[in-house]
């Protein structure tokens, strides 16, 4: 490529995504420190990651066979689900999905009343239980068990006090009803349900509902890789951690009881009676480096996190997640036409001024484009911002691309590299080393599952990083779907034990 100012410009940008091998060593310190610092600090802080107890103790290993409730609060939806557990690792799931309505979202959703959102979830949990109850084949079911336990996944970060309580800590990924901070999310929940229970017609809906399990989406994640894991009895192929990379990212691991130091002595003592050593602990780390002491900022970065609802918070999110990618791509393109090195699209095609106009997907084309002349990315850049590119602007553009998803990638290898140490699974002189010890990472969300390479630059990022080629080929990066709809059922099942 010549060397002319748009060059050096896009190279400088380039260089300002790039994390190197003492880089990744240096964060991935940081991060085992943070988790330290989050184990015996509460979990609000902005100098260490939250680490929260989510007082599951034990996960699941596929012989579990009985039917469960469930429903997952998403970024953008809200399911309930069936689920029947075959005791085999296999599962069927009955699931009704909806949309949620822009009212509850963002800035429109921000002066709600505490109830409105979950007077609209229990609306949708009764009536897809009274669906069942139609149903022929449930309504045995039903008219057998009156009281349903529900496994509620809700994906954001909450205080848990127990394993069916928790208060709401901050929104992200774009909700902000205001009156819901703060307050414990199961009771809400439950208290809508019971509303709505008490308001219909007992013979039309002759059963209760009991919110048992409060759920974030990698804890799911983590209880549904455990029983979907199907290794040979041959292989030593633990479940170590869950992780979710979509709209959001964030990650949950089973930690030594003795290590949770923040744990009251209450909680701990009710704990210790079920016999048990470790808890899952949803480290939320989104949240990792709020103080952005050693994570790489660009001018990019700052503008994504002062345009976000939650602005000084989840910076490592910002930096990762699918929420985020492509606005952080938009606003170099803002960047480049500004300094008139790509041609501002006409007045009438202004999407490119638009915030988060610039999906992730798009980038996900962009970053495998081969065609003659990137014309398939030419076409992509038309349609999603109105931006009329030559060959070499767009070669430019896949550069930046493949940066922006490196170092989410090589980000996201930190987190997984953190906990592998700590968990000196992979050290010979810890008590938790087994001899041929490997290491499953259960992943579910769009940008792991989609994303082109994705799980190929983790494995990069690992082996470049603390844990090196030979800590790297034993861990197996695979993915448990639905992690956050069966998740939720087997955490309701843990507390019925
Ligand atoms: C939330 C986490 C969640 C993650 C993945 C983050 O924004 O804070 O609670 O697990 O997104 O959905």
């Amino acid at each position: 490529m010549t060397n002319t100012p748009a060059n050096e410009y896009v190279q400088s940008i380039i260089k300002g995504f790039e994390i190197d091998s003492d880089l990744l060593k240096k964060l991935t310190s940081k991060y085992i420190e943070s988790m330290d610092n989050g184990l015996s600090h509460s979990s609000g802080g902005k100098s260490h990651l939250p680490m929260i107890p989510t007082f599951i103790t034990k996960l699941p290993n596929g012989t579990e066979k009985t039917d469960i409730l469930a429903c997952d609060l998403g970024g953008t939806s809200f399911r309930c689900l069936y689920i029947k557990l075959k005791g085999n690792s296999k599962f069927t799931t009955e699931m009704k999905k909806w949309e949620i309505p822009s009212d509850y979202l963002a800035e429109e959703g921000a002066d709600l009343p505490e109830n409105a959102f979950f007077d609209y979830l229990a609306n949708k949990i009764v009536s897809f239980v009274q669906y069942h109850n139609s149903n022929d084949e449930n309504k045995d079911l039903l008219s057998t068990k009156k009281n349903f336990n529900l496994g509620f996944t809700f994906s954001y970060p909450v205080e848990q006090t127990a394993l069916n309580a928790g208060n709401l800590i901050r929104w992200t990924k774009g909700f902000e009803i205001k009156s819901v901070v703060g307050k414990d999310i199961v009771e809400l929940l439950q208290k809508s349900i019971d509303n709505k229970l008490n308001s219909v017609d007992p013979e039309k809906y002759p059963f209760t509902i009991s919110c048992v399990a409060l759920c974030n989406d990698t804890t799911g994640t983590l209880l549904s890789g455990a029983y979907t894991s199907t290794y040979d009895s041959q292989d030593i192929v633990d479940p170590i951690m869950s992780i979710i990379c979509g709209t959001g990212f964030n990650i949950a691991y089973m930690e030594d009881l003795a290590s949770c130091t923040k744990l009251t002595e209450e909680q701990v003592s009710t704990i210790k009676t079920k016999d048990v050593t470790e808890m899952c602990i949803n480290t939320e780390s989104g949240s990792f480096d709020n103080e952005l002491s050693v994570l790489p900022v660009t001018q990019y970065d700052k503008i994504v996190d002062e345009e976000s609802t939650n602005p000084g918070y989840h910076l490592f999110e910002k930096r990762i997640s699918g929420m985020f990618l492509g606005e952080i791509l938009r606003l170099v393109i803002v960047d480049l036409i500004q300094k008139e090195f790509l041609l501002e699209p006409k007045p009438s095609k202004k999407q490119y001024t638009h915030k988060f106009s610039l999906k992730t997907e798009v980038l996900s084309h962009i970053e495998i484009d081969d065609s003659k002349d990137l014309k398939q990315t030419e076409l992509y850049l038309i349609e999603s911002l109105g931006l009329r590119t030559t060959t070499e602007q767009r070669h430019y553009l896949q550069q930046i691309t493949r940066a922006i998803s490196r170092r989410s990638a090589y980000l996201v290898s930190v987190a997984i590299s953190a906990i592998i140490i700590k968990s000196g699974r992979l050290d010979p002189k810890s008590s938790k080393y087994k001899y041929h010890q490997e290491l499953e990472v259960c992943c579910d969300g769009s940008v792991v599952q989609y994303y082109p390479g994705y799980k190929s630059m983790i494995r990069h990022g690992l082996s470049l990083g603390s844990l090196g080629h030979e800590g790297e080929r034993r861990v197996h990066i695979s993915m448990a779907l639905d992690g956050s709809g069966l998740g939720a059922g087997l955490a309701a099942l843990t507390a019925s034990k």
